[in-house]
């Protein structure tokens, strides 16, 4: 007889599923049993990848539109009539300092990154609840914790996600909702959107950066790890993964 995967039977929304860490992310999930949903403003490339991942379904999400949030929480509803877990990856960067950071630019970044995991959670909320187990992974960066100049408006979008879990976290407890959620801090792993902050940074930020760099596959397993019930007593968790270049 087959063994069970590790979050098998569980549906999980992850956004941001079709490129870079979003994707390693769906990848691993289904392989360990669970009916993932790409969600993505890239559709096309977002229902190509589903289509090569057992019981995954895509959708089209723009995670800043509200209207988009509630039409994808009544399609996996309607699909699979639960949701366990939610994982808020989607997000952007614009490599500015903070002189550099135009208004527009900075409210662009916020939307996808803060407002983006704000709609998210407030959406998903009662259906995770419902789930009798559900699980939030916020995805945010070490950016949210270093003073890193390059990404202005992006670092100050990943502290509000660390913020806003905390928040989700007690009013979750004060109303008896059984939801967890912990968040997740990357450093730099290899996907397009590195490839491109490397392009902006100084030589010797790009070179510490690419010395603690890992792949899209460390960060998928640490998700993984966070949805599933091996993580069950996890809650508030705020775990950096960037092979030590924190604390070095
Ligand atoms: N790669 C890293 O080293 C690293 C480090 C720290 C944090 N992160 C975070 O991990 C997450 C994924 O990053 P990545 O490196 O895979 O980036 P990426 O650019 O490779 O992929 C981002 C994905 O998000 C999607 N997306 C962009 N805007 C969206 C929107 N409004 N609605 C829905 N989907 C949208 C894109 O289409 C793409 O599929 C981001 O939140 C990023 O800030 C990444």
């Amino acid at each position: 007889m087959a063994s069970k995967g590790r979050v098998e039977g569980k549906v999980v929304l992850v956004t941001g599923a079709a490129h870079g860490l979003g994707w390693a992310d769906a990848q691993a999930l289904a392989r360990e049993g669970a009916q993932v949903i790409l969600a993505d403003v890239d559709e096309e490339e977002a229902r190509r990848l589903a289509d090569t991942l057992p019981g995954a379904m895509a959708l089209r999400l723009d995670v800043t539109c509200e209207v988009q949030w509630q039409g994808a929480l009544a399609k996996i509803m309607q699909v699979h009539g639960r949701l366990d877990a939610l994982v808020n990856n989607a997000g952007i960067a614009a490599f500015e300092t903070v002189e550099q950071s135009s208004l527009e630019s900075f409210r662009r970044v916020m939307s996808v990154s803060a407002e983006g995991t704000f709609l998210g959670c407030k959406i998903c909320l009662p259906a995770l609840a419902a789930s009798g187990a559900g699980s939030i992974v916020n995805i945010a960066s070490a950016a949210a914790i270093r003073g890193n100049p390059t990404v202005f408006a992006y670092s100050a979008a990943k502290g509000a996600v660390l913020s806003m879990t905390r928040s989700v976290i007690v009013h979750c407890q004060q109303q008896g909702y059984p939801v967890r959620a912990n968040v997740v801090l990357p450093g730099s792993h290899d996907t397009q959107m590195v490839r491109d902050a490397y392009r902006f940074a100084p030589p010797e930020l790009r070179e510490a950066a690419q010395r603690h760099e890992g792949q899209p596959e460390h960060v998928a397993d640490l998700v993984l790890f966070l949805v599933s019930d091996e993580s069950a007593r996890l809650n508030g968790a705020e775990i950096v993964i960037d092979n030590g270049r924190t604390v070095a």
